[in-house]
This record gives C-alpha cells, sequence and structure tokens, in this order.
C-alpha cells in the first residue's frame, strides 16, 4: 500500500505517526507549498520522495491513496485532481469551505471508482462510537439533546486566521450531533462573544433537529497555555443520558446506570480512521462509518451559524 501525503504541517505529521503505526504501508511522497517543511517531514518519516506540489508527485508515483492535511481552503482542488486521476482521498475536516464546494466533492465521490473519507476523526474514537452504540440501542431512549463543548488555547487564533472556529473545531461536533441525534437540523442561531471579533472568542450555536432534538455546541480560542477544560458532550434521552469527559470517563444514566472509566487509555482515532482508509482501498470498497454526503451535511450547518452570526437571527434551513 503505497500512500501520499499533501501537507506537512502539525496534523500531516499527525498522520505520518499514524501510518507508520499500521502494516504494510508506505508513504511514497509528501508535497508542501513551504518546500522545507515537506523534505523536514520526508526526512524524519524515511519518505524518499517530496516536493511543493502534489500533482506532479502523484503523477510520478500513481499512489494508492492520498491524504490531504493542507488548509481547507485547498481542499476541493486538490481532491478532485487525485479522483480525476482514480486516486481515492482522505480529506481532512472541513472537506471544503462552503456546502456548495462539498456538494461538489460529493458529486466526485458518487461517480467513483476512487471515493473520499472526510477526516472526521470523532466517528472513529472508541469512546465516541461506544456513546453511539448506547444510543442505538435504545437504553437511554430517543435522543432530546445533544450539548457539547470544546475549548481549544489561543495559539488558535494566531495559526488559523484564515478559518472560522465553526468551521475549524465546531464542525466535529456538528458531525457529532448530525451522527448522535440521527437527523438534520430545520434551524439554527448562534452567537459570539466578543461579538466584534472572529478567533479569539467563545460561540454558541443552538439549532432544532428535524426530529424535534435540540442542539447547543460551544467552542472557544480564547484559553491562554496549554491547560484547558477537556471537551465534553452532554446527551438527554427520553429515558435517560450520557455524560462524556474526554480522556475520563463515559457515564451512562437510566435504568441501566454505569461509569467507564477512560483515564490512561491510548487515543487511537486517527490510526482507526488511517487504517479504514487503507481498508478500504484493500478491499476496493467505499468507507461507511462517514461518507462525504456527511460532511456536506455537516458544512450546511456551519454556514448557516456562520450566517446567523453575520445576521444576527434564527436561520432556516429547508
Ligand atoms: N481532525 C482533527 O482533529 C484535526 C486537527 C488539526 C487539524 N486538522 C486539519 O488538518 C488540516 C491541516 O491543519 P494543520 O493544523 O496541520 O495546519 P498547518 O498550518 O500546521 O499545516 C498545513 C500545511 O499545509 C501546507 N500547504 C498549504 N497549501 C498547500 C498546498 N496547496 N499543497 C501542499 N501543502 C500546502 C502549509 O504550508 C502547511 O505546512 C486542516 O484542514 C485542519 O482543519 C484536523
Amino acid at each position: 500500500m503505497r500512500l501520499a501525503l499533501a501537507g506537512a504541517g502539525l496534523f500531516g505529521e499527525e498522520h505520518l505517526r499514524a501510518l507508520a503505526r499500521i502494516e504494510g504501508v508506505e508513504v511514497a511522497a509528501i508535497a508542501d507549498i513551504n518546500g522545507k517543511a515537506a523534505q523536514g517531514a520526508a526526512e524524519r518519516h524515511g519518505v524518499k520522495d517530496w516536493g511543493t506540489d502534489i500533482i506532479p508527485l502523484i503523477d510520478r508515483h500513481r499512489p494508492d491513496g492520498l491524504i490531504i492535511a493542507t488548509p481547507g481552503h485547498t481542499h476541493v482542488p486538490l481532491a478532485k485532481a487525485a479522483l480525476a486521476r482514480g486516486i481515492p482521498v482522505l480529506v481532512e475536516k472541513p472537506v471544503a469551505m462552503t456546502a456548495a464546494d462539498a456538494a461538489l466533492l460529493a458529486e466526485a465521490d458518487a461517480k467513483g471508482p476512487a471515493f473520499v473519507l472526510p477526516g472526521h476523526v470523532l466517528r472513529f474514537s472508541e469512546p465516541h462510537r461506544m456513546i453511539f452504540d448506547v444510543i442505538a440501542s435504545g437504553a437511554i431512549g430517543r435522543v432530546l439533546s445533544f450539548a457539547s463543548r470544546r475549548y481549544r488555547d489561543d495559539s488558535h487564533a494566531l495559526r488559523y486566521t484564515d478559518i472560522d472556529p465553526i468551521m475549524m473545531t465546531m464542525i466535529h461536533d456538528i458531525d457529532l450531533a448530525l451522527w448522535m441525534t440521527g437527523a438534520f437540523v430545520s434551524e439554527v442561531l448562534a452567537r459570539r462573544s466578543p461579538a466584534d471579533r472572529q478567533h479569539r472568542s467563545h460561540t454558541l450555536m443552538t439549532a432544532g433537529g428535524r426530529n424535534g432534538a435540540s442542539w447547543s455546541l460551544t467552542t472557544a480560542w480564547t484559553f491562554p497555555g496549554e491547560a484547558l477544560p477537556p471537551d465534553r458532550i452532554e446527551i438527554v434521552g427520553e429515558q435517560g443520558g450520557i455524560d462524556f469527559e474526554t480522556a475520563t470517563y463515559i457515564r451512562q444514566y437510566g435504568t441501566s446506570p454505569r461509569s467507564i472509566d477512560l483515564a490512561g487509555q491510548e487515543d487511537v482515532s486517527l490510526i482507526a480512521e488511517d487504517s479504514c482508509f487503507v481498508d478500504c482501498i484493500r478491499k476496493g470498497k467505499r468507507p461507511g462509518i462517514v461518507t462525504s454526503g456527511d460532511a456536506y451535511a455537516g458544512l450546511q450547518i456551519a454556514e448557516a451559524a456562520m450566517a446567523s452570526l453575520r445576521e444576527g437571527g434564527i436561520v432556516r434551513l429547508p
């Protein structure tokens, strides 16, 4: 299995570390518009070829798959170029910067045979899958409400100035809420504080699911230093609920209450995501855990949240 990587920044390096732990996978080439970054990553990870443009590299090496870990605005053109050459792509989130572009990507994906795997890493996380399984088992009844918080340190406000926190961080929670509540939304209302600041801010998004579930998602890129409140999810069902704190616990309430201690467990979700990509290529099957259609749905909601911030009111979705 020979893969190529576009983007040798922080998350490209994470993918390289994850790929090194998957048997039978070789990275044939790395591209980064910053040649030094590409060369450095290639040297650190024993990759023989590197360059500043991924297209000639994939033409030269014809890899079995391409991982795209570049900034969001480059995802769709790079993914479409690879798909047009019959090369499957793992595209980091957000797969596109607009829902219209995500729809184009989903169209290119549907044409096949090469597929798109959106890098929605939390769909591959064991604790998140356990929560989904509890919901799917019916143990807490119908989901009435999904709430989450995902706070990041304020270096995000300096590192990711070309992307809104909704598209960069809250997109995870939008995807989780879609997955765990099982329905699209009919209306979205977002608030940001301070209202005149885009990046170093706190954002609250509330939404109403088409199945009646309430969503309440928060993110902030305001925390100085590395000590942060852990990511949390709270789900209320008709017959119980679930509280989850990343790397700490899952608590299930209702007729079969239980608590699962997560302390000390290694987070292997990125290895699971990359393994899924490799496995789909090996077996010639399309990914089922998360699809370009899911990514498109999430981006429609993210766009509605940003429209709500701009226009100051509820945005209704058809
Ligand atoms: N799933 C997650 O939890 C998670 C976490 C962090 C980042 N990400 C995603 O990974 C992607 C990269 O984020 P990052 O934190 O590594 O950013 P980064 O800025 O550290 O790295 C991006 C790299 O891409 C390079 N680049 C820009 N345009 C390029 C192009 N056209 N071709 C090749 N290289 C190009 C830049 O020079 C840079 O080195 C983003 O889409 C981000 O949203 C996902």
